[in-house]
């Protein structure tokens, strides 16, 4: 029987051995599949907004959910101030759990994990959105998740050019370096109006705590499919209204993007439609060849939660965690107390 008091945690090192064991492509190609997997049983999720603590440079939040055998949450952060302080934008880390007993299955890192996730879900939608024709993607905002999003769009809908745009030139050489020798063919641009050139889908994944402008109404062609990443929080937000209106706009939550996507900049009655519906064939994707698709993503409990059950599956199999003495597991359950005194004997 294994010791109750004994949680498997997947540290940064181990969460980068598994990726690097599996091969990030697979991981990402797999990891959609787990989500599209939960997007099909939506309706047996316990789904709440998630629980964002603000301050004046950024959010802490809490994403839980379950399905009723298991509960999953995430903490995760958004300080866009913190690259200029040799930080992380994003940090997280997050617990799977036994419903039955209430017990924690997993306690694992989750920056690289949500990372992979974001991209994982964004090829996912753009695999319903996206025309599938589509080989050439912009990807302004060169940071953090921008790697995973560049490959997830390769291994998942068959894009063979990310045209790259950052305010920061280093942040796009950076990209550039790390992309090379993936099969994409990366192309460094000096603005937003040139990455986009030619491109049938447009990333945004930008990091600034206000209404920002990354695309103006004028960039948007007919026929693209935009997966705007970066806005995610009440006043943060990268397009322009007018864009919006353009558009036919999917989204993961309602009551949770009307407050933290684009649409916050809408009317609240404005018709969005769910992506889950898309994927489970309750509601049409894409349905012309001119018509403006966005997924205004702001990411959900249930892909964090779709990403700790495929690291927890991993783990029946690979090696990649280590036991950590998180449960207290006293001999007699209510004898908690009596741990503690037979410690402190032991201790003198
Ligand atoms: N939707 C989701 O599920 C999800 C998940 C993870 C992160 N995010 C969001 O995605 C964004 C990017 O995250 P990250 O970890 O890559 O952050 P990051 O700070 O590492 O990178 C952001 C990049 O955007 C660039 N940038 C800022 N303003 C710009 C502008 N006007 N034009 C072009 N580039 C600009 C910065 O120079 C930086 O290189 C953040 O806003 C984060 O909150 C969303």
């Amino acid at each position: 029987m294994k010791a109750l008091n004994i949680v498997p945690f997947v540290s940064v090192d181990n969460m980068m051995k598994l990726v690097l064991h599996l091969g990030i492509e697979r991981v990402l190609t797999e990891l959609a599949g787990y989500i599209e997997a939960d997007f099909l049983r939506w309706e047996s999720f316990d789904k709440t907004p998630r629980i964002a603590s603000h301050s004046p440079v950024g959010v802490i939040e809490l994403m839980p959910t379950s399905d009723g055998e298991m509960y999953g949450f995430k903490y995760v952060n958004g300080h866009p101030k913190n690259t200029r302080e040799g930080l992380q934008t994003v940090t997280a880390f997050g617990v799977l759990a036994d419903v039955d007993t209430g017990y924690p299955l997993l306690l694992t890192e989750m920056t690289i994990l949500t990372a992979l996730r974001t991209a994982a879900m964004s090829a996912l939608a753009a695999r319903h959105l996206a025309p599938r024709d589509a080989r050439v993607m912009a990807m302004i905002g060169n940071g953090a998740q921008a790697e995973f999003q560049a490959l997830a769009f390769k291994a998942l809908c068959g894009i063979q050019e990310v045209r790259l745009y950052d305010i920061d030139p280093a942040a796009t050489e950076k990209c550039v370096r790390n992309l090379s020798g993936s099969g994409l063919k990366v192309v460094a641009c000096r603005s937003s109006e040139e990455a986009i050139e030619g491109a049938q889908i447009i990333t945004t994944c930008t990091a600034d705590k206000q209404y920002a402008t990354i695309l103006t109404d004028n960039m948007v062609g007919p026929g693209v499919h935009i997966n705007a990443v970066g806005g995610d929080c009440p006043g943060k937000t990268e397009l322009h209204r007018d864009i919006l209106l353009r558009s036919t706009i999917f989204v993961e939550y309602p009551p949770q993007t009307r407050v933290e996507g684009e649409i916050q900049q809408l009317d609240p009655d404005h018709p969005v439609t769910e992506l889950w519906q898309v994927i489970a064939g309750k509601a049409p994707g894409r349905t012309s060849a001119s018509q403006i698709t966005l997924f205004d993503s702001v990411g959900f409990a249930i892909e964090d939660f779709s990403a700790l059950r495929y690291v927890h599956e991993q783990l029946k199999t690979l090696p990649f965690s280590e036991p950590l003495d998180m449960i207290a597991d006293p001999d007699d359950p209510r004898d908690l107390y009596g741990m503690l005194l037979r410690a402190k004997a032991k201790a003198a």
